[in-house]
């Protein structure tokens, strides 16, 4: 069992806390991803829980063993977890070749030499690098690299595995086939994946679960990628998991108002004498040139028109506050949903979210965040 449970752990580099108590558990077999701004603790925690770093305070535990615990002075080293890393610079050894790389791990352990060989062609094969093996680094794709990385993570068929990064040097393409690979790679083995990154779109695609960490290492949400998604616990979790429209809304004398404009069926949301933030992506947004018939609408000004292939790309000005606005291209082609620059609309939302207006957004001018370009 790979469980992985992080009970209470601190860590600080000099006057910087980049933990503070935080705590969060793994399932066996599931692919959860640690999500949160450069800077926030990421790596930390990966190096944490990977014994290459130990913790000021808590307790970390891999199945039933606990690896770290500070105020006991338990610190398991690396090679006694269980595990594989891959880091995000590829870390194959240039001089090595594939072979060699992958081989490395059992050569350490001293196995024989018939177990190493097929072991380390199983884990190659494993990755769609047979017939590579002979290779140097410098004569395989950056895709390439990143695969021995990981055939050689996999290597001592590891219950858990700790990637950190893995795909941020490769390009958008290669990026999306080893994301898929990565996947498949998981269910064939059933190892526990612990994977770290700031991209919205891989957390998503990959994971069965995800956390999201804020920049000073909280942990504000933990859930699937649809949960996070479409439930954010916070103004922090909606922001960062795409682009983000918000608008300020008040409740005054029983009307919802966005600067002057009504906003219609939302006195639930936002009672009288509240202040609040409506938030809602840029594929929420019904956009047209005139409110339809019996259907209330806010009216805007459209600042700039882009056509992005599958969709065209709307900024639209409402009262003062920029929104972005997506319509699927045959869709606005088809229902007279072009528009260009200067152009009035029509605007009415679906699946808002609503949020407490911080202090400094209260204003009627506020503006939206997130959605100004
Ligand atoms: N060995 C170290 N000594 C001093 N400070 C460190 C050390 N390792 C990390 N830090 C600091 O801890 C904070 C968190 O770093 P970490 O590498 O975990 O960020 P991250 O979330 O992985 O970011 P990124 O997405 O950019 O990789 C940063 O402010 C970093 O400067
Ligand atoms: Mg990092």
């Amino acid at each position: 069992m790979a469980t992985i449970l992080v009970q209470d752990v601190s860590k600080h580099y000099g006057n910087h806390q980049v933990l503070d108590n935080f705590s969060l558990r793994i399932e066996h077999g599931e692919c959860f991803t640690l999500l949160g701004p450069s800077g926030c603790g990421k790596t930390v925690l990966l190096r944490l829980i990977a014994g290459f770093e130990t913790p000021d305070a808590g307790t970390i535990r891999i199945g039933d063993a606990v690896v770290s615990q500070a105020d006991k002075g338990i610190h398991l080293p690396p090679e006694q977890r269980g595990l594989g890393v891959v880091f995000q610079d590829y870390a194959v050894w240039p001089h090595l070749s594939v072979f060699d790389n992958v081989a490395y791990p059992l050569k350490l352990a001293g196995l024989p030499r018939q177990t190493i060989q097929d072991r380390a062609m199983e884990s190659i094969t494993l990755v769609n690098m047979a017939g590579l093996e002979k290779r140097l680094p410098s004569e395989l794709s950056g895709g390439q690299q990143q695969r021995v990385a990981l055939a050689r993570a996999l290597v001592a068929k590891p219950a858990l595995l700790l990637l950190d990064e893995p795909l941020s040097n490769l390009d958008a393409n290669l990026r999306e086939e080893m994301r898929f690979e990565i996947k498949e790679l998981q269910h064939k083995l059933n190892v526990t994946v612990l994977y770290v990154t700031h991209d919205q779109e891989i957390a998503l695609a990959l994971s069965d679960r995800l956390a999201i960490l804020d920049e000073n290492g909280g942990l504000r949400q933990t859930g699937s990628p649809v949960e996070i998604f479409e439930q954010p616990a916070d103004l922090f979790v909606f922001n960062f998991m795409g682009v983000a429209n918000l608008l300020p809304v008040r409740n005054e004398g029983g009307i919802c108002l966005v600067g002057s404009q009504p906003l219609p069926a939302a006195e639930n949301a936002c009672p009288p004498g509240a202040n609040k933030l409506a938030g809602f992506r840029p594929t929420d947004v019904c956009i047209d040139h005139e409110a339809p018939a019996g259907s209330p609408c806010l009216s805007g000004k459209v600042r700039r028109s882009s056509f992005l292939g599958p969709v065209m790309d709307y900024l639209v000005d409402l009262d003062g506050h920029s929104l972005r606005v997506s319509v699927d291209t045959h869709e606005a082609l088809d229902r007279n949903r072009m528009f260009k620059e200067g152009d009035a609309c029509a605007l009415s939302f679906h699946n808002l979210h609503w949020f407490d207006a911080p202090a400094d957004n209260v204003s009627a001018g506020g503006g939206s965040r997130g959605a100004g370009s």
